[in-house]
């Protein structure tokens, strides 16, 4: 039996509706709620008849006294949890990135659980969640986002990816049809029960990396952040579909700052933390610009040598990309695939893994790679001191090339751009459609030992016929890093 006092302080918070957990719904208290007396501050959990877990992040840097939380299942509904144990009494552990849950089994016969928040000091914040089943309310985002391009004050962002597309039907012979050149986005678009990710990105020297890695304590930091709230503005944002893993939030962000790396995470539903990421933006003479949201080159979302797009628009997309680039890439396209379709696609299997289907596709994501060339940029001093010390590790020289005006552009439609850096397809790319297409057509690729790094980034993603670059191969086309080492798209 509970000492009278007790009794009566579990009475009055069981009852105040602050202190109700209800599923899915976050609750947040302050050490003020638990530290000013040694008592706990005590929640009820909401009733269920099978398993609930308790997830716990902590909202801003843990003070010297962190807050501990116990919960009960016990039936003897007079039970309050905490340090002294007892039976049916268990302690929830909060663990290195702020983060702790615990699955806790309801009876139906049992009287409703009861969790107790201790100790604490007037700083701690603590968020609380219950949700029904095994999963965390604040679950981390297992996949990363996805750094498309910046330039000196824009950035292209993606959310994780979260609803793989219906696969599309293969075609079959004798009606054996590929698509058009000019394709639009799949109309299946994600249902409003699709997650809902929202963007949360600020300087380094915001010091996200050093707040628990919760996505309360990252909105905090960021909404803290006075340089980080007065800049980067995310100006427009939609789903898209990049490729077979899934839809994505797409962000177009401005008011960046030049030459400073940002850290960007994705936060889902409000809890559930993705990230983090880190780019860097370019210098403020980079005056390539960013191209986006082509249903026709779906994996385009980089900068381009182009001018500043027309009407004061904030990126190049299908709405106002010169015809003169649209034109001889829908040709060029438009004519592979009727030489495409002069084989017996569907019916004379070239390959037992590959179909004409596969090979448009491949050629498709080439050809866009190879008329849109992506720029870059030479890397440059950081303007940030936080920056500077980490330029010493070493990481694999990204495959720069630079282009002068005046010289033969790789696609005459872009004209006499000014000079600008390229940074080189990676030559997977090119790979991809020699391995996916008939040889009838006579698509080839450059050889490593010959022209290749001319014209393609070679060993970054596959090693280059054993050829280990200085550095290492990074296995990767891109990193978490902000390291790009060749155009993947
Ligand atoms: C925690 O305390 C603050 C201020 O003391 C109060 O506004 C808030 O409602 C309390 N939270 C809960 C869950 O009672
Ligand atoms: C309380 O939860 C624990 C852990 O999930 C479980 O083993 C136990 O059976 C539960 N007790 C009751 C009374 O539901
Ligand atoms: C739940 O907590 C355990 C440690 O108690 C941890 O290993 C696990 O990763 C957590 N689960 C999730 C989904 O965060
Ligand atoms: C591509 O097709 C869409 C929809 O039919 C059309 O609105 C758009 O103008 C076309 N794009 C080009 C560059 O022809
Ligand atoms: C997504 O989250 C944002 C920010 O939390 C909110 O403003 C918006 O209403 C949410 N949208 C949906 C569809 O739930
Ligand atoms: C937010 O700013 C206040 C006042 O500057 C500071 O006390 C608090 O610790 C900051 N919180 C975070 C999460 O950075
Ligand atoms: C496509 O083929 C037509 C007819 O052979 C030809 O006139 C046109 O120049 C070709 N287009 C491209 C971009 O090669
Ligand atoms: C590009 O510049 C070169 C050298 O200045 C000139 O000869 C050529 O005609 C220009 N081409 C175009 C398409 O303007
Ligand atoms: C391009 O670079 C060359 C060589 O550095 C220089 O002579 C030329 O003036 C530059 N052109 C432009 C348009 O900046
Ligand atoms: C950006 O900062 C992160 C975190 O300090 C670091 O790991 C990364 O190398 C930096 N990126 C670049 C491109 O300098």
């Amino acid at each position: 039996m509970l000492p009278q006092f007790l009794w009566a302080i579990v009475v009055s918070f069981l009852l105040a509706d602050d202190y109700r957990l209800s599923f899915d719904t976050p609750v947040t208290v302050t050490g003020k709620n638990f530290s000013t007396t040694s008592a706990p501050a005590l929640f009820s959990l909401p009733s269920s008849s099978s398993e609930v877990t308790i997830s716990l992040a902590l909202c801003a840097a843990a003070s010297t006294n962190p807050p501990r939380v116990f919960v009960s299942n016990s039936s003897d509904s007079q039970v309050v949890p905490g340090p002294n144990g007892g039976a049916d009494v268990f302690g929830v552990q909060i663990g290195g990135l702020g983060l702790g849950n615990f699955t806790l089994g309801l009876s139906s016969e049992s009287t409703a659980g009861v969790l107790a928040v201790y100790g604490g000091a007037p700083s701690d914040s603590l968020e609380i969640g219950v949700t029904q089943g095994t999963t965390p309310l604040h679950a981390p985002v297992q996949d990363l986002p996805f750094f498309g391009d910046s330039t000196a004050n824009e950035v292209l962002l993606f959310s994780p990816p979260f609803l793989p597309p219906e696969p599309a039907p293969q075609p079959t012979f004798p009606n054996y049809m590929l698509p058009q050149a000019n394709i639009s986005l799949p109309s299946a678009s994600p249902s409003q029960n699709s997650p809902n990710f929202t963007l949360f990105l600020a300087p380094l020297s915001a010091g996200l990396s050093a707040l628990p890695q919760t996505a309360c304590a990252i909105r905090a930091g960021v909404m803290n952040n006075t340089q980080a709230a007065q800049s980067a503005k995310v100006l427009a944002e939609q789903l898209w579909l990049r490729d077979e893993l899934g839809w994505r939030k797409e962000w177009l962000v401005g008011l960046l700052t030049p030459l400073t790396n940002y850290s960007v995470y994705a936060i889902q539903d409000g809890t559930r933390l993705g990230g983090p990421i880190y780019f860097t933006t370019k210098s403020a003479s980079f005056s390539c610009q960013l191209v986006h949201a082509l249903p026709y080159c779906p994996t385009t979302a980089y900068a381009v040598p182009l001018p500043a797009p027309p009407a004061r628009a904030l990126a190049y997309d299908s709405s106002n990309l010169p015809t003169s680039l649209t034109a001889p890439l829908f040709g060029y396209l438009t004519n592979f695939t009727t030489s495409l379709l002069t084989t017996a696609c569907g019916r004379d299997a070239y390959s037992p893994l590959q179909s004409c289907a596969d090979c448009q596709a491949a050629y498709r994501r080439w050809l866009c790679s190879i008329s849109l060339p992506r720029c870059g940029e030479f890397p440059q001093t950081p303007s940030d001191p936080q920056q500077q010390q980490q330029q010493t590790l070493a990481v694999p020289a990204p495959a720069l090339v630079p282009q002068m005006s005046g010289m033969t552009p790789r696609n005459a439609a872009l004209g006499n751009a000014s000079n600008y850096t390229a940074l080189l397809p990676c030559i997977e790319t090119c790979n991809a459609v020699d391995r996916a297409c008939p040889v009838f057509l006579g698509f080839r690729c450059p050889l490593p030992q010959f022209t290749a790094y001319a014209s393609y980034g070679v060993g970054y993603i596959d090693s280059a016929d054993g050829q280990v670059k200085d550095g290492g191969v990074p296995g990767v086309p891109q990193d978490q890093w902000g390291n790009v080492f060749c155009n993947v798209s």
